[in-house]
């Protein structure tokens, strides 16, 4: 009997996902960033204090140009350190400020009217909920400045499934007429806003869920299993529910505006 040896080659491709990398954690498009800040006329003496801020791709391109002075406010360190390490020149000079702590403990510090615009992009969970983040900020706003708010609000009813599986009740966010009436009624007159478009949410969570398709790779086994579960359940839900239900808009507002 001969023993005959097979030996397959297995070509395995090696075309690759090239990296990408989300500049905001916000949906937001930055054509549509860009426009509203292009409306207000910064000025160097200005200051901004971004809330949540991130890594500060949005506060940062609001001061480059301008050189107005910025205060990004983030809980969270590594953020912070990334904005640092992007961002060196800035803090050279004085022109931003980077603090690492708790936006909501840390605002009581600034003195009454003495910011002439507040940014919170997706983060008015810091102040429990956007009614209560433009509450509290109006005191430290000086009259003439602006609010530029980024926040959540229902295309439309959510479906209690929906509900069920982002762990959230439908009375944590408003719809787009609310987040413009509430603070109306808080006296803000409102100048302009955005929504993100299918596109922008398309990039925004297809860019996440992406990453993280290819963070799981370097896991072992059991976790990437567990971690791949989690994300396709989460994403399938995006898919059916999400794109339809969830909106999110950019709002721009003002404190006794002057000509
Ligand atoms: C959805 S992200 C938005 C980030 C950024 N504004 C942007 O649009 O790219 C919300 C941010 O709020 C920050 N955050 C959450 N709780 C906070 C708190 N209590 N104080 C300060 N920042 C907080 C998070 O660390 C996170 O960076």
């Amino acid at each position: 009997m001969v023993a005959i040896s097979v030996i397959c080659y297995i070509k395995i491709s090696t075309m690759k996902i090239n990296s990408i990398e989300l500049k905001y954690n916000n949906p937001i498009g930055e054509d549509k960033l860009d426009e509203i800040i292009s409306l207000l006329d910064i000025k160097s003496s200005d200051t901004i204090v971004d809330i949540g801020g991130g890594t500060g791709s949005v506060l940062v391109k609001m001061i480059q140009d301008s050189g107005a002075k910025g205060i990004l406010i983030d809980l969270d360190e590594k953020l912070i350190e990334q904005c640092r390490k992007t961002s060196k020149s800035m803090l050279e000079t004085g022109q931003l400020t980077l603090i690492a702590k708790d936006a909501k403990a840390y605002i009581q510090q600034l003195d009454p009217e003495s910011v002439d615009c507040f940014v919170c992009v997706g983060a008015s969970h810091v102040f429990d909920d956007y009614l209560n983040l433009m509450k509290t900020i109006i005191p430290y706003l000086k009259p003439g400045g602006f609010i530029l708010a980024g926040e959540e609000f229902w295309a439309k009813k959510p479906a209690q499934e929906y509900l069920d599986i982002l762990g959230a009740e439908e009375s944590e966010s408003g719809y787009h007429y609310e987040n413009i009436e509430g603070p109306e009624k808080l006296g803000l007159t409102y100048l302009y806003s955005h929504i993100a478009s299918q596109y922008d949410w398309n990039k925004f969570e297809g860019i996440y869920f992406l990453e993280e398709e290819l963070k799981a790779l370097d896991f072992p086994a059991t976790k990437r299993k567990e971690h791949l579960e989690k994300l396709r359940s989460f994403r399938g839900a995006q898919f059916k529910f999400g794109r339809s239900t969830m909106g999110f808009g950019l709002y721009l507002f003002a404190k006794d505006l002057k000509k």
